[in-house]
């Protein structure tokens, strides 16, 4: 798909498509007057006739629509000018989508930047229009022998900008849209793939390949004999029990001067968890093949950013590993040494994203971090909580937490902060060991985050739970790429 944008007259723009927003009641956008002059009334003509008053939803495809060039134009329901906002447009976006589905239009132009949205810039509306129209135009078909919807749809959308002057600001947000689309296609299809190919051998292997495809990342990926010696035994007590190895992907993307502290984003890349031998009943257990979303979401981040070419360092560091039951696998009551020299019980098995993310992070702070950011699958009550809307947040730096729930605004991939307070942290008891890696039913997305605390002392640290967004159930089960959005957002806020 390609995009691009430009200043155009729509009566002289030739197009398979012109796109023009109607809003509530039967009014046209600036741009679809201009048409309507240009055709002699022909468009408030069609509104008049009463097959459509611009309510959102609605749309209406018209050809040879006289005295313009393009071959047809698509009237499309916009809703409520008081009520247009930030979702309001995506939802525009998405019926332009499903309107031209099965149209034989290959290109189209859109004039939807006539649409005003309260803070937000020719820019913004720009970058959604990638990232909206790419989104939903998304399939993952690759294991299916047959693939009957390849060809149709849209190839190229060009995007107008009603003033000259926006044209730069538009092209970067064209440029910025689509590295973040072709990074959140990435998240999805490694979070789509399924257990058995998308191992951790499978994801350390899709890390060196990004790795040669930009000049500036660096792929390092360690083995589990690497992670013995040093002394990651809570890591490793995740993966006794599987055949496939576990893997510590690092990838470093040095766009930054060498001196500059980079953003470490850890992601949690369980690419099967069965809960091993705390084993998990059986109901839509194949879910658990996104338990590595947040490793697919900061190996998409780290795409989006080498493509952008930011002056920035990042690094993305992947502990990666299956959770099985086995011979050999960890029983609950069983106690091990993490790489910070802390003890844990392992109460329950199906508690392991924690585990494995404990030393990943305490690994971390030899990268001499800005921040350390990261992002897990990591509780179902997280989903009990929030939703499926916003990502949780939590973390030990306001300032750090405060620009993430910015980040996230911005982008329409939204966060919520639930609070880490120091009363929580008693859930984590244990009588045998330092603490114990579950804390009771209560506020069990706060308790993961207090675990995940005490290996963060030494810098500023936020941490994601994305079991709820990463991924959607039911007909339309697959992965959603999110927070590659927030994420990139936040990146680009800090140059
Ligand atoms: N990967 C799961 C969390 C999860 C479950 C995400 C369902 C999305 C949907 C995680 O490893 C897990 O099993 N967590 C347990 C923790 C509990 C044992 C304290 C959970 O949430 O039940
Ligand atoms: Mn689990
Ligand atoms: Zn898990």
């Amino acid at each position: 798909m390609e995009f691009n944008v430009k200043t155009s007259a729509p009566e002289k723009q030739r197009s398979a498509c012109l796109i023009i927003a109607v809003s509530q009641t039967r009014k046209l956008s600036r741009s679809g007057e201009l048409l309507d002059s240009a055709s002699g009334g022909f468009l408030s003509g069609i509104l008049r006739s009463g097959d459509m008053d611009g309510r959102p939803g609605q749309s209406l495809i018209l050809h040879n629509v006289p005295g313009i060039q393009a071959e047809r134009v698509l009237l499309i329901g916009a809703g409520k000018e008081s009520e247009m906002n930030e979702r309001a447009f995506i939802e525009v976006l998405n019926s332009v989508v499903s309107a031209l589905e099965n149209s034989a239009a290959r290109d189209a132009c859109s004039y939807l930047t006539d649409l005003s949205i309260k803070e937000r810039d020719t820019g913004w509306k720009v970058r959604h229009s990638v990232l909206q129209v790419w989104h939903s135009r998304y399939q993952f078909e690759r294991l299916k022998s047959d693939r009957p919807n390849q060809k149709k749809g849209l190839r190229k959308l060009t995007v107008n900008v009603p003033e000259r002057r926006d044209l730069a600001k538009a092209e970067l947000a064209v440029q910025q849209g689509v590295a973040i689309s072709k990074g959140m296609d990435l998240a999805r299809d490694l979070g789509n793939l399924p257990g058995n190919i998308c191992t951790p051998a499978y994801l350390a292997q899709q890390a060196r390949k990004l790795g040669k495809e930009h000049v500036k990342l660096k792929v390092e990926v360690l083995n589990e004999a690497d992670m013995r010696e040093l002394k990651m035994g809570s890591l490793l007590s995740v993966s006794a029990g599987s055949r496939q190895p576990a893997k510590l992907i690092t990838l470093q993307y040095s766009g930054g001067k060498v001196k500059q502290k980079p953003v470490v984003l850890v992601g949690k890349g369980v690419t099967f968890d069965t809960g091993g031998i705390s084993i998990k009943p059986g109901a839509a257990m194949d879910e658990m093949k996104f338990d590595m979303c947040g490793a697919a979401s900061v190996i998409g981040t780290i795409d989006a950013v080498a493509t952008m070419k930011l002056p920035i360092n990042v690094v993305g560091i992947i502990p990666t590993t299956e959770n099985m039951p086995d011979g050999l696998a960890t029983k609950p009551g069983d106690i091990v040494t993490s790489m910070s020299g802390q003890t844990i019980e392992i109460l329950n098995t199906d508690a392991e994203g924690r585990l494995i993310l404990c030393d990943a992070l305490t690994y971390a702070k030899k990268y001499n971090p800005r921040f350390v950011i990261d992002i897990a699958t990591l509780t179902g009550a997280c989903i009990i909580a929030l939703g499926k809307v916003p990502s949780a947040v939590l973390g030990n730096d306001q300032a750090l937490i405060d620009e993430l729930i910015r980040s996230g605004k911005q982008i329409e991939d939204k966060l919520w902060e639930l609070p880490l307070w120091e009363e929580y942290q008693d859930q984590l008891k244990s009588n045998f060991a330092d603490m114990a890696n579950i804390g009771g039913r209560d506020a069990g997305t706060i308790t993961a985050a207090c675990f995940l605390s005490r290996f963060t002392k030494k810098y500023k640290w936020a941490h994601l739970d994305i079991a709820g967004t990463a991924w959607k159930s039911g007909d339309e089960k697959g992965a959603t790429g999110r927070p590659v959005p927030l994420l990139t957002q936040f990146i680009l806020n800090q140059l």
